[in-house]
């Protein structure tokens, strides 16, 4: 079966709901992964959905998956504009990667502009807020039924 997926969220947004909800909207986090667990399993879909705040943590958890996924939603978050490590071990992974962003980053500070990863996803979805998880999970589903 071509269902196991993992959505693997990057740090400080364990504080979805509290942070910054001009940009991340007031969904927590807990109920941001309610809401994907219920469209995934609505999908057929296997899903994991996890978070760190620690880089090396999601390297080595970016490693594991080739194992056991196939398919991987990231939002890298602050990693995202800094981490060679996390792109290094994203590029490991020959399947399927949907880079995800609650916020458009292309609109706000220009430190955030720069992706390192956007070059060796499969795509990507920034600026729709936490609707994004959701959509990135159909995207998802649709590149593994393919
Ligand atoms: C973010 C955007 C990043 O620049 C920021 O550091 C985040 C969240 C987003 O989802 O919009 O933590 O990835």
């Amino acid at each position: 079966m071509n269902n196991k997926i993992i959505i693997i969220n990057g740090p400080n947004l364990n504080l979805l709901g509290e942070r910054e909800q001009s940009q991340y909207g007031s969904v927590t986090f807990k109920e941001l992964k309610e809401i994907c667990l219920d469209k995934s399993q609505e999908l057929g879909l296997n899903l994991d959905f996890t978070q760190s705040n620690v880089e090396g943590e999601l390297v080595n958890l970016i490693q594991d998956c080739r194992k056991s996924y196939d398919g991987i939603i990231i939002n890298a978050a602050a990693f995202t504009h800094t981490s060679v490590a996390i792109r290094d071990a994203l590029d490991v992974f020959k399947k399927p990667i949907i880079e995800l962003h609650i916020s458009n980053i292309y609109k706000r500070e220009e430190f955030r502009q720069k992706s390192l990863i956007s070059d060796i996803v499969t795509g990507g979805i920034f600026g729709l807020g936490p609707d994004g998880y959701i959509l990135a999970i159909i995207s998802m589903q649709k590149l593994l039924n393919k």
